[in-house]
């Protein structure tokens, strides 16, 4: 949500959103970036955003507006804000940079020292190449984000919108992208999102872009509309059925392991071990974060 919009701030508690992050970067224009802060503030302190996790995107480190932007907000925030998102993100200098930031003016408002999270953008292909190094760069790390837009921009592609296929493209252009930044985040221990998908009328070709974030192992995308969050608890939920086989796995394998000592059994026409106790473990986990309960059956 823009940061200097005042009408979409109020919105943002009735969106169904697992996060929602006021925005202080590029939907901001620069002549309203300093009074947005005020803006963000006041949203964050005075509406009942519930259980959400709540963050603020900073602005990039080469503009001359980051420090301000995480002092005004952390420092009168601080306490209902979860996250700072640093866009652009080039660097693990840049990291640990908004890392020792945050330490100071944490220690300042009093709040515990590492109470705010870092979600780090890689939207740049510096950011790209860095990309390793950024997601081990500090222990506020909580989410390594795609950004298309940018990335396409920063890449000087023959496009004039980020995100979406390009049809004289053989195959997924971003292929090689999502895949990258999934497996530098994974490897850290961070949840990785996928980024805006700019047609916002479209939402069967947004439903297309979930599945292919979600299949590759994405936890999540961004949503830029109420429209777009309903597609996206949809398809990156499990099913009642899957979940309800992720559960029946779960006890197949129990029982194989602790009742017969059996590290490999047969779970209907497949075998399953340990790494598919693994998997079923992560449907298990985000079925039940969706609310459900087991089948009927
Ligand atoms: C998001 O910030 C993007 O550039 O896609
Ligand atoms: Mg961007």
């Amino acid at each position: 949500m823009p940061g200097s919009n005042e009408r979409f701030l109020e919105k943002g508690p009735g969106v169904p959103a697992d996060m929602t992050f006021l925005d202080l970067e590029d939907s901001v224009a620069p002549l309203e970036k300093e009074s947005a802060r005020a803006k963000v503030v006041d949203a964050i302190k005075n509406q009942d955003w519930g259980e959400r996790v709540m963050c603020v995107r900073v602005n990039a480190w080469d503009t001359k507006w980051t420090y301000g932007d995480v002092i005004e907000v952390v420092a009168n925030a601080g306490e209902r804000l979860d996250e700072v998102m640093l866009p652009k993100t080039q660097s693990a200098a840049e990291v640990v940079a908004l890392d020792l930031l945050l330490t100071q003016v944490e220690v300042n408002a009093g709040l515990s020292p590492g109470h705010i999270g870092i979600e780090a953008q890689i939207e740049t292909t510096r950011g790209l190449i860095n990309v390793e190094e950024i997601c081990a760069a500090s222990p506020r790390l909580e989410t390594i984000v795609f950004g298309p837009a940018d990335f396409a921009a920063s890449m000087e592609m023959p496009v004039l919108t980020g995100g979406v296929s390009i049809a004289e493209y053989p195959g997924d252009h971003f292929h090689y992208v999502l895949s990258k930044i999934l497996m530098a985040g994974r490897a850290n221990g961070l949840q990785v999102i996928d980024g805006p998908f700019l047609r916002i009328r479209e939402l069967d070709s947004l439903r297309e872009y979930c599945n292919r974030a979600r299949t590759l192992g994405y936890d999540g995308k961004w949503a830029l509309n109420p429209d777009q969050v309903t597609v996206l608890n949809e398809v990156f939920s499990p099913t009642q059925e899957q979940y309800d086989r992720a559960l029946a796995i779960l006890a197949a394998y129990r029982q194989a392991t602790e009742d017969e000592r059996r590290g490999a059994v047969m779970f209907g026409d497949e075998m399953i071990d340990e790494a598919s106790r693994k998997m079923a473990v992560k449907f298990v986990t985000r079925g039940e974060r969706a609310g459900l309960t087991p089948g009927s059956d």
